[in-house]
């Protein structure tokens, strides 16, 4: 898997140098989602999407997800659900709101279809990728699911796994920019490993490397505590038997769920400075005692440590019946989880080792869109070659 996320990486640099030498901002906000879109298109499909490529969503596959998303998410808080909706009401509300749902699709259906009949004419020889697996996926009865079902898994992976981590890598590195020590601080432990390893500052460094880096690691998990890419609350039906929180009972007919960005905020779980970026608060004895960290860590509703459910924890049942989620938790955990944790690592590895960036446009330089994913739209950055003083920061 990290070889193909690499090769997209490595495909986004050579753009990224482009723009460095003729000295023109990026709009980072877009950038990040054209290599998280074509990073899931390249696991699937053994092939990108185009865009990083393209420099420009032409094809209209991120705006017709984020249409899309932007209706789900609201009709599916309607009481009777978007299901019962989805004909004639949602037909007129469709209209109303020109969310052209079904036309919204047609570029994404026809992509992947291309790929499904080039796939069945000339099957993949040994390195097997997601839609080979799709290709044989059985239904209940034991039947070969039709092309509509392979649509669905592959519309599945980019809807799940692309904006989460775009968002992830935007809330990880906005920040750092904001923060010239802890950018210092950063950066210099990261030119450390990349030294101590013998590999060229910027070039492909393995997760397992960064794996081991401290300040790296908590900076990750700050900057997804601070800002989780979905807000939204997931819903979950308490047990049959109900179950006792904090001195309330839960009836077994309740459906419940927790804002996972109260959850990252709260004093009690992380202290009186819980509303604050401070990376630190993750290195044991800076902020805080490795205990602390533990708990913390239990608790934290987006990249936490936390071993595997516990049948007979309490905290574990709280945990998924809070449905604490960057990832979930329980049965319907995400899947994705290693892959967003090896981007977004890679990511600000690479791209501090390769260039000094300039956050533009302070002081307010990205804003925030919830629709189910908190999106950060309009970061726009500058790169500076390494090393040649451009950026004081
Ligand atoms: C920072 C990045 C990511 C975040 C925050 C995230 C978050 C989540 C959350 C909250 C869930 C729902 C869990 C639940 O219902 O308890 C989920 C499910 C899922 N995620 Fe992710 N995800 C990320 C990256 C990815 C990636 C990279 C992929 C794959 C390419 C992916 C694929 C999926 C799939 C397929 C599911 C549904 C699992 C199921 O219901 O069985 N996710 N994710």
């Amino acid at each position: 898997m990290e070889p193909k996320v690499q090769g997209v990486i490595n495909s986004l640099w050579k753009r990224f140098d482009e723009f460095e030498q003729k000295q023109e901002p990026i709009n980072f906000s877009k950038w990040v989602s054209y290599f998280t879109y074509d990073v899931v298109s390249t696991l699937c499909l053994s092939e990108p999407l185009g865009l990083i490529q393209e420099g420009a969503d032409n094809q209209k596959f991120i705006e017709n997800v984020h249409r899309s998303f932007y209706w789900l998410s609201n009709t599916g808080f309607l009481p009777l659900s978007c299901q019962k909706l989805i004909n004639l009401i949602a037909g007129f509300f469709e209209r109303v709101f020109g969310l052209e749902i079904a036309g919204s699709v047609t570029s994404f259906i026809q992509f992947a279809a291309s790929k499904i009949n080039e796939r069945r004419t000339s099957p993949s020889i040994g390195n097997s990728d997601m839609l080979d697996h799709f290709l044989k996926m059985k239904d209940r009865e034991g039947k070969i699911v039709g092309d509509m079902g392979i649509y669905g898994e592959i519309g599945n992976l980019l809807a799940a796994g692309a904006d989460t981590t775009s968002v992830g890598i935007k809330a990880v590195i906005g920040p750092i920019l904001r923060d010239p020590p802890r950018y210092r601080r950063l950066q210099s432990e990261l030119d450390d490993a990349y030294k101590a390893s013998g590999i060229s500052l910027g070039q492909p460094i393995s997760y397992n490397i960064l794996k081991d880096l401290p300040f790296l690691q908590a900076c990750v998990k700050e900057g997804t505590r601070i800002h989780p890419s979905i807000i939204y609350q997931l819903p979950r039906h308490a047990p049959a038997s109900g179950v006792q929180l904090e001195g309330f009972f839960i009836d077994p007919s309740s459906t419940i769920s927790t804002s996972p960005l109260a959850q990252n905020r709260c004093n009690a779980l992380f202290g009186d400075d819980a509303n604050e970026w401070k990376p630190e608060r993750w290195i044991p004895g800076e902020i805080n005692t490795e205990e602390q960290i533990r708990f913390m860590d239990k608790n934290l509703a987006t990249v936490s440590s936390r071993p595997p459910f516990d049948p007979f924890s309490m905290l574990d049942w709280t945990m998924l019946l809070m449905s604490v989620a960057q990832f979930g938790y329980g049965s319907r955990t995400c899947i994705g989880r290693n892959l967003a944790i090896i981007e977004m690592t890679k990511f600000l590895a690479e791209i501090l080792t390769r260039y000094d960036v300039e956050l533009l446009n302070e002081p307010k330089p990205w804003s925030i869109h919830s629709q189910w994913f908190a999106e950060i739209h309009d970061m726009m950055i500058l790169l500076h070659k390494r090393g040649e003083g451009a950026y004081k920061g």
